[in-house]
C-alpha cells in the first residue's frame, strides 16, 4: 500500500503523513527532507545551491542516515532545499531512493506514506491513495510565523507571507517535476482544519476506497 501526499510548504501535510502513517503501521518518508539535506550539504561545503553541478554530487553522495540533523528544519535549509529541488539532475538522483522506499517500506511494513511535491505525479504515479493538502498562503504563512515564535526566533509577518510567495512559485514554476496535483489526488484544505480533523478526513477517505474496491 503507497499512500502519495503532497502540497505547499506549511499546508500540514508533514503532520498529516507522520499520523497517517503511525496509525496505519505504515513506514514514512517525508521527501522534503532528501532535498534539504542536498541543500545544506552544498550550504556548508560553501557552495551555492543553484550550481547544477555542485548539487548533483551531493545528491548522489546523500547519506540518509543525516536526515534526523535538526539544521534541515530551518528555513535555511528550506531556501536551499528550493533551490537544489529545481536541478533535474538532483532529482534524478533522489528518485530512486524514494521509489525504492515505497515499494520495499523499511522495518517490514506493509505500506509506505511519502510526502512532497510530485510524489502523486512522479515518484510513485500509480500509489493506491493520492491526496494534495492545501491552505490559503495567509493560513500556511500564519502557521510558520507561530512555529517560528514558538521557537525563539522573530519573524516578521510580512515577511514570512513573502518568503512563502516566493517558495510556492519556485516550487510550482520549475520545469522539472513542479508541485502539482495529480488527476487522481483527493484534496484536502485545511485552512480551517485542526491536525485530528486532517487526519479524520485523510482515513475516511482511505477507508471508502477499501469498501469501494471490495464491492
Ligand atoms: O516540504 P519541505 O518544505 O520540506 O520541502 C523543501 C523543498 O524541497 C521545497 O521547496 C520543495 C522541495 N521538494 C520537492 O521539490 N519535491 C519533493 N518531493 C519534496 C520537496
Amino acid at each position: 500500500m503507497i499512500i502519495a501526499i503532497d502540497g505547499p510548504a506549511a499546508s500540514g501535510k508533514g503532520t498529516l503523513s507522520r499520523r497517517l502513517a503511525g496509525r496505519l503501521g505504515y513506514a514514512h518518508l517525508d521527501t522534503g527532507k532528501l532535498y534539504r539535506a542536498v541543500g545544506m550539504a552544498v550550504v556548508r561545503a560553501g557552495g551555492d545551491p543553484t550550481d547544477p553541478e555542485t548539487a548533483e554530487t551531493a545528491a548522489r553522495a546523500l547519506d540518509t542516515a543525516t536526515l534526523g540533523d535538526p539544521v534541515l528544519t530551518t528555513d535555511e535549509a528550506g531556501i536551499a532545499a528550493s533551490k537544489v529541488a529545481a536541478i533535474p539532475g538532483v532529482r534524478a538522483a533522489l528518485l530512486d531512493l524514494q521509489r525504492a522506499f515505497a515499494s520495499r517500506p523499511p522495518n517490514g511494513c506493509r505500506g509506505a506514506v511519502l510526502d512532497g511535491r510530485d510524489i502523486g505525479t512522479v515518484v510513485c504515479p500509480d500509489a493506491d491513495a493520492k491526496f494534495f493538502v492545501t491552505a490559503s498562503v495567509e493560513t500556511r504563512a500564519n502557521r510558520r510565523l507561530l512555529e517560528l515564535r514558538a521557537n525563539g526566533l522573530d519573524a516578521k509577518e510580512e515577511d514570512v507571507l513573502r518568503d512563502m510567495k516566493e517558495r510556492d512559485a519556485r516550487d510550482s514554476g520549475r520545469s522539472v517535476a513542479p508541485m502539482a496535483q495529480a488527476a487522481d489526488a483527493v484534496v484536502l484544505d485545511t485552512s480551517n482544519m485542526n491536525a485530528e480533523q486532517a487526519l479524520d478526513a485523510a482515513l475516511a477517505v482511505l477507508a471508502e476506497k477499501t469498501v469501494g474496491s471490495r464491492s
